[in-house]
């Protein structure tokens, strides 16, 4: 029976995943595949922490050349995260004839290109699930399962840890930064964690899903993302009062021409199913023209999660291999050669709902001067809320919006700030219903 080699750079979080799933379910592997994986090389680092998992002597390297130069590794698994040095390293393997299987978002949404054109040009393979949603097999359900759709739009939560925090925010009126610890001691955070809260971990996502759905290449310092650090409980309580609740939505639409790809803290009617989805879990919804909406979920960050993601990806390259073939399903999901350069639509020209929480002076007359503002940009109140008790000079005014254009709704609070009855900067979420 022949045997699959594998080679894995960085021994962390994931890494220990992969090697518990190695060990442990090797023999359901080795039936589903009708031959054996065996994980030869581990480089990294620190040769002293105990991972509290036995390696037979001679597998822990401190010297990556182990793995990415030895000729008898098929397989290299990078787990070390960031641009450098993943990308040299994982460049050289290419260069080296190994086919790659990655967790590194940020690596594969900005240089992806780079790398991918490296491994079709040394026929290998590069497989990177483990890059979204942790566990949930979304990338292989855009390339593989569901190919035969045109996929109008891809909506996620994309990030447990800030999905945790909203939701412990939401559900216990906690602190936010108590429970980023939390979420950073069970393991869901990034090294650097501004990488979650900042949205850039979501952007890294979405931008890598939207190029999978719709045949493009996304030029990533052009995706909109702002984060949750500036969320309240007061947003999320108002938010609930109006029967929404607030996520870091991750959202790619296909206009055909153009894309739209943006990641933001977004209100949706506490009744869909996305709302719903809570603590360090992740949600996918896709809009194929075929399948229709679908909802994928699981676990989106973590250890074991993460690591059957990776190891999903080895099996499918053995497979593959063992067949004879080489990237039989195509990185992307289209061919190279029919690859678009779709360019993502600006901010000002996307149309959305707005809510928009004005803190004011109290005066006669404050409100007509907001309605007035926002009037003469053509953007239409749907619904409003004035909370009785507070101080003279602190009124919230929460106004809920009509669609509007972004554009519009900017120029309206530049004007509306320019006013002496605001006495504090204007809170602005937007709001999605239409999923579609
Ligand atoms: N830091 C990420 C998260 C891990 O919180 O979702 C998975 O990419």
């Amino acid at each position: 029976m022949s045997t699959t080699k594998v080679g894995l750079l960085g021994f962390g979080t994931i890494g220990t995943g992969v090697v518990r799933n190695f060990q442990r379910n090797a023999s359901i592997m080795q039936q589903r595949l009708g031959h054996n994986i065996q994980l030869v090389k581990i480089a990294d680092l620190d040769l002293e922490t105990d991972r509290g998992v036995q390696l037979p002597p001679g597998v822990l390297t401190a010297d990556v050349e182990d793995v990415i130069s030895d000729p008898d590794i098929d397989i290299v698994i990078e787990l070390i995260g960031g641009y450098e040095p993943a990308k040299k390293f994982i460049l050289k393997a290419i260069e080296n004839g190994k086919h790659i299987v990655t967790a590194n978002k940020a690596l594969m949404a900005v240089h992806g290109e780079e790398i991918i054109t490296a491994a079709n040009k040394n026929d290998v393979s590069v497989m990177f699930e483990a890059a979204v949603g942790g566990g949930i097999p979304i990338i292989s359900a855009i390339k593989e399962n569901l190919c035969s759709n045109e996929f109008s739009a891809i909506l996620g939560i994309l990030n447990g840890t800030c999905n945790f925090i909203l939701t412990k925010m939401t559900e216990e009126g906690s602190d936010f930064a108590p429970v980023l610890k939390e979420a950073q001691e069970l393991g869901y955070a990034e090294a650097d964690p501004t990488f979650d809260i900042e949205g850039v971990d979501t952007a890294h996502k979405i931008a890598l899903l939207s190029a999978l759905c719709f045949g493009t290449t996304v030029d990533f310092d052009h995706v909109y993302t702002e984060g949750i650090s500036n969320i309240t409980s007061v947003d999320i309580q108002f938010a609930e009062q109006m029967g929404y609740k607030i996520k870091l939505l991750a959202i790619g639409k296909n206009h055909g021409n153009q894309i739209e790809v943006r990641v933001h803290p977004t209100m949706i009617p506490g009744s869909y199913q996305l709302a719903g989805i809570n603590g360090v879990f992740n949600a996918v919804r896709l809009n194929g023209d075929f399948v229709g909406p679908t909802l994928l979920y699981g676990s989106g960050a973590g250890m074991d999660a993460t690591a059957s993601a990776v190891m999903g990806d080895v099996m499918a390259i053995s497979r593959d291999q063992a067949s004879g073939a080489t990237s039989r399903v195509p990185i992307m999901g289209y061919r190279a050669d029919q690859i678009k350069s779709l360019p993502i639509k600006a901010m000002s020209e996307i149309v959305s709902h707005y809510y928009l929480r004005f803190t004011t002076i109290e005066k006669p007359g404050v409100l007509a001067k907001i309605a007035g503002c926002l009037g003469k940009y053509n953007i239409s109140i749907q619904s409003m809320i004035q909370p009785e008790g507070d101080s003279v000079d602190s009124v919230s005014i929460v106004l809920m919006t009509h669609s509007a254009k972004e554009g519009d709704v900017s120029s309206a609070l530049k004007e509306i700030a320019s006013l002496d009855i605001i006495s504090q900067p204007t809170c602005l979420i937007r709001v999605e219903h239409d999923l579609d």
